[in-house]
Order: C-alpha cells, then sequence, then structure tokens
C-alpha cells in the first residue's frame, strides 16, 4: 500500500497512536502533516510533540509539516489545510485522531468538562473534515479514518463525555460515508486499544505491555489506501482485529386496537430479540423495514 504522491493529516500525531500513523504515512511516501497542540491528557498546556515527530520524519528522509493548531478550532483547521494545499497540491487522506479524557462519574463530571471533550473529539472531527471536504470533492478521491472507541460503542464507566463524543463520531462517520461516496471518498471509524499515555491509568499493566500502538497501525493503513472498504467500524489492539456493527432486527408489529404499554410489554421479547438482525444502509431504511413488516402481516390484522 503505497501513498506516493498522497498528502495525509494525522491530528493528536505528536503521540501515542497519531504519531505511529504519521511515521509510517511518511514510510508509505504520502506527505505527511503532523497536528498537535501538544498537550496533556487532559488538554491542558501546549508542546512541540508535533514539530518532533515531523523531525523524525525528516530524519529518515520524509517529507512532514507541523501543525500546532486545536482540532477544536475551526478557523485554525481551515488554515491548516489551507496550508498543506499550498505546499503540496491537495490532501488525500484524513486521520482524525486527536483526543483528550477528562474521566469522571457522571454525578462528579461537570458539564464544562463534558463539553471541552465533545469539542475535541466530535467538534474536531467535524472541522477537520468540513476543512477538507471540499477538496476531497473536487479531487474525486478522499480517505478520512475518524477514531471512535468501545467506550462510545458500549459505553464505559466514568466517561460520559468521553463516549457520548465518541459514539457522536460514529454518526458523522456514517452520514459523511453516505454523503461522500459520490466523490470517492470513503469515510470509516477505528476504535483501537493501545497502550499510550492515555491508557496508562486504564489497562491494566500485563495487558498494558501487549497493546503496543503500533499494532493498530495496519488496520489505519488499509482503512485509508486506495482499496479501502467505506462505512467500517474496525477494532483493533495487540494484534487482533474485528468489526463492529449499528444493526437493526426485524420489526414487530402489533396489531391494530393492542398497542397499549401492555401490549408491548407482553410483545418486549419478541421486539427485543436478535432476530433477522442485519445493518440498515441508512437511516432510511427504519421506515422501510416498518412499512416492509406492516404489509407482511396477515391481512386479518390490517386495518
Ligand atoms: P495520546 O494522548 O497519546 O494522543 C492524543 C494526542 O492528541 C496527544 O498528542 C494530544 O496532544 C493530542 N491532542 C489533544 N487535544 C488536541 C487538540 N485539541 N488539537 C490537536 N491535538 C490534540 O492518546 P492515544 O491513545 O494515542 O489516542 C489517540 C486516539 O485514539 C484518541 O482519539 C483516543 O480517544 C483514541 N482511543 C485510544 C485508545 C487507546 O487504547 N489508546 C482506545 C480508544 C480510543
Amino acid at each position: 500500500m503505497d501513498f506516493t504522491g498522497q498528502v495525509a493529516i494525522v491530528t493528536g500525531a505528536g503521540n501515542g497512536l497519531g504519531k505511529e500513523y504519521a511515521l509510517e504515512f511518511a514510510r508509505r511516501g504520502a506527505k505527511v502533516v503532523v497536528n498537535d497542540l501538544g498537550g496533556g491528557i487532559d488538554g491542558s498546556g501546549t508542546s512541540d510533540a508535533a514539530q518532533q515527530v515531523v523531525e523524525e520524519i525528516a530524519a529518515m528522509g520524509g517529507e512532514a509539516m507541523a501543525n500546532g493548531a486545536s482540532v477544536a478550532d475551526f478557523e485554525q483547521m481551515q488554515d491548516m489545510v489551507a496550508k498543506a494545499r499550498e505546499r503540496w497540491g491537495g490532501v488525500h487522506v484524513l486521520v482524525n485522531n486527536a483526543g483528550v479524557l477528562r474521566d469522571k462519574s457522571f454525578a462528579k463530571m461537570d458539564m464544562a468538562d463534558f463539553e471541552f471533550v465533545l469539542r475535541v473529539h466530535l467538534f474536531g472531527s467535524a472541522y477537520t473534515a468540513k476543512a477538507v471536504w471540499e477538496i476531497m470533492r473536487e479531487q474525486n478521491y478522499g480517505r478520512i479514518l475518524m477514531t471512535t472507541s468501545a467506550s462510545g460503542l458500549f459505553g464505559n464507566f466514568g466517561q460520559a463525555n468521553y463516549a457520548a463524543a465518541k459514539a457522536g463520531i460514529v454518526g458523522l462517520a456514517k452520514t459523511l460515508h453516505l454523503e461522500g461516496a459520490k466523490y470517492d471518498i470513503r469515510v470509516n471509524a477505528i476504535a483501537p486499544l493501545a497502550a499510550t499515555r492515555m491508557t496508562e491509568d486504564i489497562l491494566p499493566e500485563a495487558i498494558f505491555r501487549q497493546f503496543a500502538p503500533e499494532n493498530v497501525v495496519p488496520a489505519a493503513v488499509f482503512l485509508t489506501g486506495r482499496d479501502a472498504p467505506s462505512n467500517a467500524i474496525v477494532g483493533a489492539g495487540a494484534g487482533g482485529f474485528h468489526c463492529s456493527w449499528m444493526t437493526m432486527n426485524t420489526p414487530v408489529v402489533l396489531p391494530e386496537g393492542a398497542r397499549s404499554a401492555e401490549d408491548f410489554a407482553r410483545a418486549w421479547s419478541r421486539i427485543s430479540a436478535h432476530q433477522g438482525d442485519n445493518v440498515p444502509a441508512s437511516g432510511m431504511e427504519q421506515s422501510e423495514r416498518v412499512l416492509k413488516a406492516l404489509k407482511a402481516r396477515p391481512s386479518a390484522d390490517r386495518s
């Protein structure tokens, strides 16, 4: 998978996973924008983390530019993309990876921290995607990788803010997948598991050692390559890879005149059963499937 002639932007690439992605894109021939404001795990402070990665890339003969802006600032993201285009002529790959944590149980969570985490992850992902969107449409080519998390897909104690942001990112990815398809813009989401400063205090030490960030890189490269799928949610860590899906089962139709809350309660085991589960191609399928189920009822049931 060769990225020669391509320009890749990786946000939050001063540390952890983003750094590994940036180095690998450079190794595979891409010109890389290394974005990172270089803050602490909670997003406070700044450093020259991005510049250090750029120097590493230069030392191995690659080409990269540092960008110390915050993904949570739309104008700064527009400016970052404009500079990449000016210097290298386009943007082919965007990896939205920048992230912060401000964990607390919901009872103790400050709403300012809730908003901050959403701003970095969810708004940050939307801002960068928006900043490259016109360019990718014009090019008739683009690959966007969003970073979700098991926390967003399944929930996690103490992470209401982070989980909400990471689940929001899935909705964003799925919609951009639909809107970008015509222009060969493919949008996927990755749910990594990696030993970084972010997971240092969360993962038990024995597990932490097995989850080197390099193990996530192959999935990220494939999901942003020319032959990438679109609309995939891929988990990656420690050499294990999997997919997750948002599914819908076959609607259960309650007959007219028997649609009270009590009727619903009686039917709950059928309504909540894994029956006929599959992945709708878009949100429009919900109504289509309900109408189909209504049509399929025995005619005596129909009004
Ligand atoms: P990390 O803390 O090593 O890297 C995140 C980077 O994002 C940092 O370098 C930080 O300075 C940068 N960043 C933070 N706010 C920024 C902003 N406003 N603008 C630009 N850069 C900013 O953490 P890690 O583990 O490498 O995380 C990368 C992504 O993967 C994050 O989105 C995280 O939520 C996600 N993730 C990581 C998991 C793991 O097991 N490490 C699990 C699930 C998701």
